[in-house]
């Protein structure tokens, strides 16, 4: 049987984590590192997978016994489950062996989890000669991703599906492609891994403690969202700064900033930045700052002071494909 590869972008998170979660809108842009997923049909009922990239090396499993183990390693959750919910819905059962490689480093929170689950679906539908609609394989992803970890708006999902700058909404109740050429990012890594069930918890129980207050932050955030919205598409970027750091404002707020985050916030705001928040459900990972281009030295300079390391990424990358 033929074998099939398909890529899919990791993403940044721009504007409206967390608030997502609880309807409203975010920004999120596909970044140009990917992960690939090899699949080929093989003899027999077992799927075996190889992901060097997170420590798994001739892992097997019979197609009855997908998902039934707890004990296997984050990135072979997310594939069992994906391959459950592709036979379960599309009635095809096939022994496969899959193999999965990455251009970043699962720890940095672009969406590794993610973009493994839509190239694995993109790559069986395509083997199995199966059409899918863009929105189909969201819906798939989705419920993968719900199925595995419970909680998760389907950004990161969208961003590996459509690419480019979205405008979305949880569950894909909204995917609006947003016209931008590049955004004028400085990422900056933590060096510390945030976990965002966690976070997205630790937020659930302060909105059940303080509605009202945290209600109205997540709406400021849907404000602040639709603003940049609108600054993007006049390449407002002084603006956009200043919308960054009132929304990194909000987040810490909400109790996801970290110290560390934040030094990396401040060092970059003052070396010049137009604004600069975390990137994603905070408590570690990553931070993004907007820079002007002769700035952008300065402030990769005054990240790495801080102890952070630059990840040079490009933005608006291309959704998933088929290599
Ligand atoms: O930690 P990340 O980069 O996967 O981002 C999480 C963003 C949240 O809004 C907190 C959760 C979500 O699924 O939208």
């Amino acid at each position: 049987m033929k074998k099939i590869r398909a890529s899919a972008p990791g993403k940044l998170m721009l504007f409206g984590e967390h608030a997502v979660v609880y309807g409203r809108p975010c920004l999120v842009t596909a970044v140009d590192k990917r992960i690939s997923v090899s699949v080929s049909g093989i003899l027999g009922d077992i799927v075996w997978v190889d992901a060097p990239d997170v420590g798994i090396k001739n892992y097997q499993c019979r197609i009855s016994d997908l998902g039934k183990s707890e004990d296997v390693p984050k990135g072979v959750r997310f594939i069992e489950r994906a391959l459950i919910n592709f036979f379960e819905k599309y009635g095809v059962k096939k022994g496969l062996r899959i193999e999965t490689k990455s251009d970043f480093s699962s720890k940095f929170g672009f969406g590794s989890s993610s973009a493994v689950t839509v190239a694995l679906l993109a790559a069986v539908t395509e083997l199995f000669s199966i059409k899918i609609s863009k929105k189909e394989l969201f819906d798939l992803a989705y419920k993968t991703v719900l199925d595995v970890q419970g909680v998760g708006s389907g950004f990161d999902l969208a961003a590996a599906i459509w690419g480019g700058t979205l405008y979305f909404k949880k569950g894909g109740k909204k995917i609006e492609p947003i016209l931008v050429k590049e955004w004028p990012l400085v990422v900056g890594y933590t060096g510390i891994k945030a976990d965002t069930a966690i976070l997205v918890g630790e937020v659930a129980k302060l909105y059940t403690s303080h509605k009202e207050v945290v209600e109205n932050i997540f709406d400021d955030m849907e404000k602040i969202v639709n603003q940049a919205k609108r600054e993007v598409e006049m390449d407002g970027y002084n603006s956009l700064g200043e919308l960054m750091n009132i929304n990194q404002g909000l987040l810490d707020a909400i109790g996801v900033n970290t110290f560390e985050l934040n030094n990396l916030i401040i060092a970059a705001r003052e070396s010049g930045a137009w604004g600069a928040k975390l990137s994603g459900a905070g408590g570690g990972d990553c931070m993004i700052c907007l820079v002007a281009n002769n700035k952008r030295l300065a402030v990769e300079k005054a990240i790495t002071g801080k102890g952070g390391t630059v990840l040079k990424v490009k933005t608006n990358a291309l959704g998933v494909k088929i290599e």
